[in-house]
């Protein structure tokens, strides 16, 4: 009999990625996806704990769900078994078996591989099952291909966890040690997701820059190598990596910028400040100064590269210089997108401990005035798409009849008149108009564009 399961993803793409592998775990015991918790046999909520309001919404999503947890007699349903997986549960397993004891199972982000074994256990209804280990064995090792059709765009997780212990992230403490995955496994999971329809694969990892596997002979590979090893399979289009620290760049990388066209131009790299004194403060372990030439000699190996990052505003001691000094740099940089947000102090990590924490009013005055400069640059880069042609991801049907929509090299959502036999592939567009979260396009007239070849 086929059981139903449900999960809902908070978090970064990573979750996104552990999701589907999840639901591939649970696959082969009969579970198949639904789209709605009042429906399910098992409900997972895969969580984020990287700031404060991540961890409370997963408690109040929790009070919502509590009452499909009991058996239904008027629908014939008995009550489904709920989950909490991710980060939230690997930092706060025992609080969250506490403040919500009808949970039935709460498991961290290394132990998926164990989801049957889980899922058993909690069927007997003995009570919650914790399991927050970091096991010596990768769950890479265990975790099932995967079948049927997969996303067009696919994620491909290939490094997972931290060591740089920034002073205000729980990453390191949710997700343990680095770990890289070998180059070999990599592309055998990359091919399968090409074979199951991707055409753009987003590498991953917390810190995807890091990646330093093996390859077949045993000699150590960089993301940069790794890069244009996957470029290679056939039928590939496109291949993007998130997210990157500064730190990790390395030369190999700037250069496959240069020579792999399947790798997008289109960059996120997380610089939080602009501050050295401030950038200290977080161990980030660079200055601003190392992130302009960073960006500098990416933009020599790939000019039509954009770029986005992450900041934070209030750290702990942050003065008005200090802040102006972010400003500075972001006007230096000239970003295509970001995300901005208030510090928010997080259990267990030494920035939490700091004495000099910045007023809410003043984060709040802060991160306004950034988020203005970060909207303003972000308005200008899609303006200054109209009128240029760009080749475009068509991905699926659009809002209106005859419509696609698809995505640019910069991730902008573009709107095309189009055959629907364009969805899957990459077509030339020119960008007519540009709205507030997306762009219009026209198919670019490929017979204007070659008048020699169609005479011919
Ligand atoms: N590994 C990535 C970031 C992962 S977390 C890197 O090194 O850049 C994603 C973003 O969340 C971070 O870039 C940071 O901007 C934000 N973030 C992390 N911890 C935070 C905290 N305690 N308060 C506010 N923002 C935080
Ligand atoms: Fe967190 Fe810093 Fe590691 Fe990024 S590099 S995951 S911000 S500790
Ligand atoms: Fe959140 Fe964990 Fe990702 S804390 S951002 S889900 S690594």
């Amino acid at each position: 009999m086929t059981k139903k399961l449900f999960i809902k993803t908070y978090g970064c793409q990573m979750n996104a990625y552990d999701s589907a592998r999840m639901a591939d775990v649970l696959a082969p015991l009969g579970y198949a996806p639904v789209e709605r918790a009042d429906e399910a046999d098992l409900i997972i909520l895969n969580t984020c704990h990287i700031r404060e309001k991540a961890a409370e919404k997963v408690f109040s999503e929790l009070g919502r769900l509590k009452p499909l947890t009991a058996d239904d007699p008027a629908r014939g349903k008995a009550g489904a078994l709920i989950a909490v997986a991710g980060c939230v549960a690997q930092a706060e397993g025992a609080e969250i078996v506490r403040r919500a004891p009808f949970v039935d199972m709460v498991f961290g982000p290394q132990t998926y591989h164990r989801l049957p074994e889980l899922v058993a256990r909690a069927a007997r209804r003995e009570g919650a099952v914790l399991d927050t280990d970091f096991p010596v064995e990768p769950k890479f090792d265990h975790l099932p291909a995967g079948e049927g059709p997969g996303a067009l765009s696919a994620f491909l997780t290939v490094q997972e966890g931290c060591d740089k212990f920034c002073s205000f992230c729980v990453v390191p403490y949710t997700r343990g040690a680095e770990y890289s995955r070998p180059a070999a496994e990599i592309e055998a999971e990359a091919r399968r997701l090409v074979a199951r329809g991707a055409a753009e694969i987003s590498l991953l990892g917390q810190n995807v820059n890091a990646y330093h596997g093996v390859d077949e002979a045993g000699r150590r590979v960089g993301l940069g190598r790794l890069i244009a090893r996957l470029a290679r399979i056939a039928g590939l289009m496109r291949l993007r990596y998130i997210t990157s620290h500064p730190r990790d760049v390395d030369d190999e990388l700037i250069a496959v910028h240069a020579d792999e066209p399947k790798l997008m131009p289109f960059l996120h790299l997380p610089v939080q400040s602009g501050s050295d004194r401030i950038l200290a403060a977080m161990n980030r372990g660079h200055r601003a100064e190392d992130y302009r030439h960073i960006v500098e000699r990416l933009r020599a190996a790939r000019p039509d590269l954009a770029l986005s990052s992450d900041f934070i505003v209030g750290f702990p001691g942050e003065s008005d210089a200090d802040f102006e000094a972010t400003l500075d740099l972001v006007r230096a940089i000239r970003f295509a997108s970001a995300f901005s947000f208030k510090f928010s102090p997080r259990p267990g990590t030494p920035a939490a401990h700091i004495d000099s924490q910045v007023p809410e009013a003043v984060k709040d005055e802060r991160l306004q005035r950034l988020q203005a400069l970060l909207r303003a640059q972000q308005d200008a880069f899609n303006r200054a798409a109209c009128g240029q042609t760009m080749p475009v991801l068509f991905e699926r049907p659009g809002r209106h009849a005859g419509q696609l929509a698809g995505r640019s090299p910069y991730l902008q959502a573009v709107h095309v008149d189009a055959p629907a036999a364009l969805v899957g592939r990459i077509a030339p567009v020119r960008i007519v108009a540009v709205g507030s979260n997306s762009l219009a396009g026209a198919l670019a007239d490929e017979a204007a564009a070659a008048p020699a070849e169609m005479s011919a």
